[in-house]
C-alpha cells in the first residue's frame, strides 16, 4: 500500500517535472526514488523492532509475529532492489556524486534478503525458531537435576566446580540447540546462493564484499598468525594451572573452561590470577558492594561516555528497556534517531560490567550517526559489517578497565594502584585476555569452518564432526560437534570477519591514543576526551562511506589498513607474564611492593561484606566444597596477616591447586650445603624482621581502634 502510494507519488514527481529529460531531471528523478525507498525501510525498521521486542520480552505471539515480519522484509526489500534498478536505467551517475552513488549501491547490493523468497523465509524461520527456543527454555540443568533457565545456567556455570555437573550443563544447552543435519543440509549452503545473487564467485568474495574490505579473510589469516603465538601461551598457562604440567600443549576440554562453546574464559579466572590479585578482588568486591549489574552497569558506562564528551545519556533507555534477562545484552533499533533499547540480565560480573560499556557505546553509536543529517535510513543501517561500528564500543569498554576510571568509578583508588601499577596493569590484561583472545580465534574458526564445508574440503561423511575436528587443530580445544548453532551469527549465516576486525582495530584505537600520553600514568580517558574529534567524526559518518577508508583519519596516523602490533603491544606485561610462568627463571623477581598502608575500615568492610555474598551464593552449592573452601579462607587468613592484602577469593579457588612444575631439579650436589646454610639464615633473618613488623602493626591497630572508640564516645 505504501509502496503504490511512493510510486504515485513518483509518476505525480515526473509529470510535474517538465518533459524534456535532461541529465538533472534524470538525477532528481533518482533521488526521490532513494528517498521514498529509504523511508520504506524505515517502516519496516519500525515493525520490524515492535515485533523483535515482543518476542524479547516473551509476549504473546511473539515468535509468530516475528517471523512474519522477517519475511516480509526479505520480500520488500529484494522488490526494492529491482525498483531501483529500474529507476536507473539509462542513468549514469556522476563520478563526483558520492553520497548518491553509494545509497544506491547498498539497496542495489542488499545482501541476504537478495535469495529467493522461500530460501529467505527458510533462513530467518530456522534462526529465530531457534533463538527463542535457547532463550526461552527452562528445561537446562543447573546441576542436582534442577531445571532452569538460561539465565540461570550462566550464573551457576560460572560459580560450578564439579566437573560432572558442568558436562551435564553443557548437555543441557547443546539439547535446546537446533538440529545439526538440518543447519548443514538447508541453512549453511544458502550462503552460496545468497552469493550468486550478489554476483560473487564464491562465499569468501562475498564476505570480503559485506565487509567492505579488500581480501578481508586472506587479511584475518594473516593477522591471525601474529597473534596465535600470544593465544597458545595463554592457553598453555590455562593448561598448566587447571590441569598441571603434563596438560600443557593438549587440546582443553571447553566445559573446564566453564565455557559453552570455549569463546570466553572468563570465568576461571580465579585459577589464573597470579600471586598478588588485589585489584581483581577489589575490583570484584565493589561492583557487588555497589551492586553494578543490570541498569547500574549501563548507568556507569553512560557515565564514563559523558566522561569522554561523548554525549549525554537518553532518559527514556531506563524506563523502556529490560534488566532482568539474558546476557550479553541485545540491542533493539527502531532506526530513528533516539529509539534504541537494551534487553539485558541484572546479574553482577566483571564480563557484564565491561559488556554494558560496549552495548552502551554502540547505542551512543547509533544515535550519533543518526542525528546527523546526512544519515538516511541506508547510510546509518548498511547491509554491512564494519569493523569501526565494533571497534569504537569495544575500544570503550577497555577505557572501562583504564586505572583513572576505576578510580572515577570508586572501583580502585589510583594511589593503591600507582604503587604496583605495572602488576595491576598485568592482571587487567588478564581480565580482557580472556575475553578476547578466545573470541578472535573463536570468529575466525567459525568462518574459516563454513568456508571449508562449502567449498567442498571436507568429505560428506565426516561434515557432521568436522567442527570439532576443526576446533581441536585450530583452537585447541575439545568442543561439542554443534555447539557453534548456539550463536546468533551462525544461525542467520552471518560472517565474524566484521568482528574480528573490529577486536583487532580495538587495539589499534586504544594505541593511537596510548602513544600521545607523555606517561604512563597520565589520565588516558582525560586524553581522549581532549581529542575525540577522530572518534566522533568516525562515528557521525555511520555507513556514508567504507569504514577502511576511514582508519587513518580514526588512528590519527598515516596507515590505513589493520595491523595486529596494536593488540600485542597491549598485551606486552601479559606476555612476559606468561613466558616466566611457562619457563620459570632460576631466580624469581618478583618485584610486587607490599603497600605501607593498612587498608581503611571502609575497605576491609567491603571486603568481608564481598567475602559473606560469596559464602552465601557458595552455599547453595554443595556443602562439601563450603567446608574445603572454609578450610582454604583459614589458610589465606594466615598468609593475609603477613600480606596485608586480605582475600576475597580464597573461597572460590580451584580444589587442587597445581603446584608450579620441576623447580630446582638441577641444583648441583657440591654446592647443596652453602646454599642450605645460606637459606637457614635467610629464613631465621625473615621470621625475626615478621615477628617484629606484625607486633608493630597489631600495637598500631589497637592504638587506632582505642583512638577511634575515644573519638566516638566524644561524638
Ligand atoms: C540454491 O539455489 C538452487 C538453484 O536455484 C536451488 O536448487 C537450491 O535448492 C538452493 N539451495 C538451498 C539450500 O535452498
Ligand atoms: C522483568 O521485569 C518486568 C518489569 O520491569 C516484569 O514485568 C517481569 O515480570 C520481569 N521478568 C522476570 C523474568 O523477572
Ligand atoms: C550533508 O548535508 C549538508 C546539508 O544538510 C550538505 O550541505 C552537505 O553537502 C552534505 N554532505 C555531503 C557529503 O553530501
Amino acid at each position: 500500500m505504501r509502496l503504490s502510494a511512493s510510486l504515485l507519488c513518483i509518476y505525480f514527481y515526473a509529470l510535474l517535472s517538465s518533459g524534456t529529460s535532461s541529465s538533472g531531471d534524470d538525477r532528481r528523478w533518482l533521488v526521490v526514488l532513494v528517498d521514498l525507498v529509504e523511508l520504506d525501510y524505515v517502516d519496516h525498521c519500525e515493525q520490524r523492532a515492535t515485533a523483535t521486542w515482543n518476542e524479547l520480552i516473551g509476549g504473546n505471539k511473539g515468535l509468530s509475529t516475528k517471523l512474519e515480519r522477517d519475511k516480509a522484509f526479505g520480500i520488500f526489500s529484494k522488490h526494492q532492489t529491482t525498483e531501483v534498478r529500474k529507476g536507473l536505467s539509462g542513468y549514469t551517475l556522476a563520478a563526483n556524486d558520492d553520497v548518491l552513488k553509494r545509497k544506491v549501491k547498498l539497496l542495489l547490493q542488499p545482501g541476504d534478503t537478495l535469495l529467493e523468497p522461500e530460501q529467505w523465509i527458510k533462513l530467518v524461520t530456522f534462526g529465530n525458531t531457534a533463538l527463542h527456543r535457547i532463550r526461552f527454555a527452562t528445561d537446562y540443568d543447573c546441576g542436582n537435576n534442577r531445571s532452569c533457565t538460561l539465565r540461570e545456567l550462566q550464573s551457576s556455570l560460572a560459580r560450578q566446580q564439579d566437573e560432572e555437573t558442568l558436562i551435564s550443563m553443557k548437555k543441557s544447552w547443546e539439547q535446546n540447540l537446533p538440529d545439526m543435519t538440518e543447519y548443514l543440509e538447508q541453512i549453511l549452503p544458502l550462503l552460496r546462493n545468497a552469493s550468486k545473487e550478489n554476483e560473487h564467485e564464491s562465499v569468501e568474495d562475498y564476505w570480503n564484499f559485506l565487509v567492505e574490505y579488500e581480501g578481508a579473510l586472506l587479511k584475518a589469516r594473516e593477522l591471525w598468525d601474529n597473534i596465535k603465538p600470544l593465544y597458545i601461551k595463554l592457553h598453555k598457562y590455562v593448561s598448566l594451572r587447571l590441569k598441571g604440567s603434563d596438560a600443557v600443549g593438549n587440546p582443553l576440554p571447553v566445559h573446564l573452561l566453564k565455557s559453552l562453546n570455549g569463546d570466553d574464559w572468563s570465568n576461571i579466572i580465579e585459577s589464573l590470577l597470579p600471586q598478588h590479585p588485589a585489584i581483581y578482588q577489589k575490583v570484584q568486591a565493589n561492583l557487588q558492594l555497589k551492586d553494578l549489574g543490570g541498569i547500574n552497569a549501563f548507568k556507569a558506562a553512560f557515565n564514563l561516555i559523558e566522561e569522554l564528551k561523548l554525549g549525554e545519556l537518553e532518559a527514556d533507555l531506563w524506563t523502556d528497556s529490560i534488566f532482568n534477562s539474558t546476557c550479553p545484552p541485545v540491542l533493539l533499533d527502531w532506526c530513528k534517531p533516539n529509539k534504541v533499547r537494551i534487553v539485558s540480565c541484572k546479574d553482577v560480573s566483571l564480563v557484564n560490567y565491561v559488556d554494558a560499556h560496549e552495548a552502551a557505546m554502540k547505542m551512543k553509536y547509533k544515535e550519533i550517526a543518526a542525528v546527523h543529517s546526512n544519515n538516511t535510513y541506508i547510510l546509518r543501517e548498511a547491509p554491512r559489517y564494519s569493523a569501526t561500528f565494533e571497534a569504537i564500543p569495544g575500544f570503550i569498554s577497555l577505557l572501562a578497565l583504564n586505572p583513572h576510571a576505576l578510580n572515577r568509578s570508586g572501583l580502585f583508588p589510583l594511589d593503591v594502584f600507582s604503587y604496583n601499577a605495572n602488576h595491576h596493569r598485568l592482571v587487567l590484561q588478564l581480565i580482557t585476555a580472556l575475553q578476547d583472545l578466545p573470541k578472535l580465534n573463536f570468529y575466525l574458526a567459525a568462518d574459516e569452518w563454513r568456508l571449508k564445508v562449502l567449498m567442498g574440503l571436507i568429505p560428506y561423511s565426516k561434515i557432521p564432526s568436522s567442527w570439532s575436528e576443526f576446533r581441536k587443530e585450530f583452537s585447541l580445544l575439545e568442543t561439542s560437534d554443534i555447539d557453534l548453532l548456539g550463536d546468533p551469527y551462525i544461525l542467520f549465516n552471518k560472517p565474524f570477519i566484521g568482528k574480528f576486525m573490529g577486536l583487532i582495530l580495538k587495539y589499534q584505537i586504544y594505541h593511537s591514543f596510548a602513544d600521545e600520553l607523555i606517561s604512563d600514568e597520565h589520565d588516558l580517558v582525560n586524553h581522549v576526551s581532549e581529542n575525540n574529534e577522530r572518534i566522533s567524526n568516525t562515528m557521525m559518518q555511520g555507513f556514508g562511506r567504507p569504514w577502511p577508508e576511514m582508519i587513518s583519519e580514526l588512528l590519527a596516523t598515516r596507515e590505513n589498513g589493520l595491523e595486529f602490533t596494536g593488540l600485542t603491544d597491549y598485551y606486552r606485561l601479559l606476555d612476559d607474564y606468561l613466558d616466566r610462568q611457562l619457563d620459570p627463571p632460576k631466580e624469581s623477581s618478583d618485584d610486587y611492593i607490599e603497600p605501607v598502608t593498612e587498608p581503611s575500615p571502609e575497605e576491609n568492610e567491603i571486603i568481608e561484606i564481598s567475602r559473606e555474598k560469596t559464602e552465601a551464593t557458595i552455599k547453595d552449592e554443595t556443602h562439601e566444597d563450603l567446608l574445603e573452601n572454609v578450610i582454604d579462607t583459614g589458610i589465606d587468613d594466615l598468609l593475609a596477616k603477613f600480606g596485608a592484602e586480605t582475600s576475597t577469593v580464597g573461597v572460590l579457588e580451584i580444589k587442587n591447586p597445581v603446584h608450579s612444575g620441576d623447580q630446582s631439579k638441577d641444583v648441583k650436589e657440591a654446592s647443596y650445603n652453602t646454599y642450605w646454610w645460606i637459606g637457614i639464615a635467610v629464613v631465621l633473618a625473615i621470621i625475626v624482621i615478621l615477628i617484629a613488623i606484625i607486633a608493630r602493626k597489631r600495637h598500631n591497630h589497637r592504638k587506632q581502634l582505642e583512638r577511634q572508640r575515644r573519638d566516638n564516645t566524644h561524638a
